[in-house]
């Protein structure tokens, strides 16, 4: 049995995964280390192990989803647990249901772990006031998307050894971008100093402080792209989210304007550390935060977060539902 899974589920102290924000550091590292012990399954001729056997996870997704989607239900699989997907178009709140009604309809059914996305923040946190099982939140509005933060701080880990006093430069859409505070927060709280670049219209006033001191003491606000990416380790690009600025006034002249200013080419990527890796929750949009050059180049690990993505997120499933060591060799 691995060394790491010695001690059970039962030594996570959090009934749900809300946010970062409700974690220390000590339990950030707990899940990385879990997911370090997880990532080796995915490489087996037979992925699966017994660990969450006669478990019900049930995936409740109100917003569009490739990668946590997908690898939830592929994590919740490889470890026997059923797993159920049910979409914002097949469910009945297309009919008027609540999300409270639909979340105690869920519950009924008696999971262990209900994983949910949705476009309002705190809809995961309000479901958790409501049911018995455990809640994980895949990303709420422009709240958080903790299991995002975990999968790219185990990729970090991965390259760099270790997080404490990386430099991380955090560049795009920052108003919109739950995972930028999940990552800032998770980040932080692990000891690295994190630089968030944007033009001032996507970036929001205090964004540094949602950590409270530790947060606000290793966080940079910068609006130019090579002030952020100089001496960087590592460097996170993120999409403009122009599906959450529907009818409003315009935050930059136009996405030509703002690839030329904010984007990652091989011109602005040499202004970090020669070993400075790159990152990207995606979805991509090429060639705008991204020249496809970079994004497909031996220093992007993009594909490498999303193989990261089913381990901590079993590594997530494990430590809410129950895992027992003795199943998980
Ligand atoms: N990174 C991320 O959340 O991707 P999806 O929207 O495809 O799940």
């Amino acid at each position: 049995m691995p060394e790491s899974l010695r001690h059970d589920a039962h030594s996570f102290r959090h009934r749900h995964l809300l946010g970062i924000a409700e974690l220390d550091a000590s339990d950030i590292v707990q899940i990385l280390d879990l997911g370090d012990t997880f990532l080796e399954i995915g490489e087996r001729p037979i992925k699966k192990v017994p660990t969450l056997r006669g478990r019900t996870v049930i995936n409740l997704f109100f917003e569009n989803s490739t990668r946590t989607r997908t690898s939830f239900e592929i994590a919740a699989k490889r470890m026997s647990a059923d797993a159920v997907n049910i979409s914002a178009s097949s469910s009945s709140t297309t009919k008027g249901e609540t999300l409270i009604d639909t979340a105690t309809n869920v519950d009924a059914m008696r999971p262990d772990v209900v994983v949910v996305r949705h476009a309002f923040g705190g809809a995961p946190h309000v479901i958790a006031r409501h049911v018995s099982c455990a809640v994980v939140n895949a990303g709420d509005g422009q709240h958080e998307h903790p299991t995002q933060a975990l999968l790219d701080a185990a990729t970090i880990r991965r390259h760099k050894g270790s997080i404490a006093g990386l430099e991380v430069a955090i560049v795009g859409d920052i108003a919109h971008s739950r995972v930028a505070r999940s990552d800032l927060l998770a980040l932080t709280k692990l000891g690295a100093r994190v630089r968030l670049c944007a033009p001032w219209t996507l970036l929001p006033r205090g964004i540094e402080s949602i950590g409270g001191d530790v947060t606000r003491e290793r966080t940079r606000i910068c609006t130019r792209l090579e002030d952020a990416l100089e001496g960087a380790d590592v460097v996170m690009m993120l999409r403009v989210q122009n599906e959450r600025m529907a009818g409003e006034a315009p935050r930059f002249p136009n996405t030509r304007e703002f690839s030329r200013q904010y984007g990652l080419s091989r011109r602005t990527l040499a202004y970090a550390k020669p070993d400075a890796i790159v990152m990207h929750p995606g979805p991509i949009n090429r060639g705008v935060e991204l020249a496809p050059d970079i994004a497909d180049g031996e220093r992007a690990v993009i594909l490498e977060q999303v193989t990261w993505g089913v381990a901590i997120r079993m590594a997530v499933l494990y430590l809410l539902g129950g895992g027992r060591s003795e199943a998980a060799a």
